[in-house]
């Protein structure tokens, strides 16, 4: 596999979760990485903390994705310290299961400004830097866009949206070298979902249940994906939404 020497990667939520898993896979290939957390810097200098005792290179920077100025320091940081952005990981996002009845107007834009628009501003700002000539997104989404589970309708719409968006964005950047493609996780053992209190529910019973590989996903099952996705090696994939679940469908 071709390495990501050369890369300057933003792993956006990298403070725990998911995204903590990506931002060390991404620097263990060799990319130097910005660790965004939005209020968890302990949480992010941990993370920066055990890529450095492997000799990787990764700097936590604060930025609220939903922020349109935040997002352009976000971007700036990331290139006075390594250079170009070239690698931009859409993982901060965050998540609510519950009834129709339960969606305030603020929830609905909680979710969609955190989940949706997030991503496009940060993919704006990567494509507004006109001294690259390829770069790869990749945008974490959820195998829930395909399940349909009860109770996630705005969570799981958001994602959808992000589906949609990933291929769009697909073609419109595609001529300027940059890919974009998505991951559909499963469910997996974060600090998220065991704030939620999915660890020893029933929902995760049926999870494991509907999961051919028969468990639940951890931050260390996305990260070798997402390094492939970001290297050379995926050159030919883009606009892709791409089912990390274990078989769960
Ligand atoms: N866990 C699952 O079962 C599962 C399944 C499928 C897909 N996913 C997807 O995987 C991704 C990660 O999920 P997770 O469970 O690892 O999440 P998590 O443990 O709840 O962590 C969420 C991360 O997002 C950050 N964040 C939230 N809002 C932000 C904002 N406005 N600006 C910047 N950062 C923000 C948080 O930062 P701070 O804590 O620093 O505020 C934190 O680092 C999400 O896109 C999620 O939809 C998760």
């Amino acid at each position: 596999m071709s390495s990501n020497n050369t890369r300057t990667a933003i792993v956006t939520g990298a403070s725990k979760g998911l995204g903590a898993g990506i931002a060390k896979a991404l620097a263990g290939s060799g990319a130097a990485v910005v660790v965004n957390y939005r209020e968890d810097a302990a949480g992010a200098e941990r993370v920066v903390a055990d890529i450095a005792a492997k000799g990787g290179r990764a700097i936590a920077v604060r930025s609220d994705v939903t922020r349109g100025d935040d997002v352009r320091e976000l971007f700036d940081r990331a290139r006075e310290e390594y250079g170009p952005v070239d690698v931009l990981v859409n993982n901060a996002a965050v998540v609510t299961f519950a009834p129709l009845s339960h969606i305030t107007e603020e929830e609905f834009q909680r979710e969609m400004n955190t989940n949706l628009l997030g991503p496009i501003l940060t993919t704006q700002a990567l494509a507004a830097q006109d001294d690259i000539d390829a770069a790869s997104i990749i945008n974490i989404s959820t195998a829930g866009t395909l399940t349909h589970p009860s109770y996630a309708s705005l969570y799981v719409a958001s994602k959808s949206a992000v589906n949609a968006f990933t291929i769009v964005a697909a073609k419109e950047l595609g001529p300027r070298g940059i890919r974009v493609n998505a991951i559909m996780p499963g469910p997996s053992d974060t600090e998220g979902s065991r704030a939620m209190g999915f660890p020893g529910s029933a929902q995760e019973a049926q999870a494991i249940a509907d999961t051919p590989l028969g468990r639940t996903g951890t931050p260390e099952d996305y990260g070798p994906l997402v390094a492939f996705l970001a290297s050379d090696d995926a050159r030919w994939i883009t606009g892709d939404v791409i089912l990390a679940s274990g078989g769960m469908r």
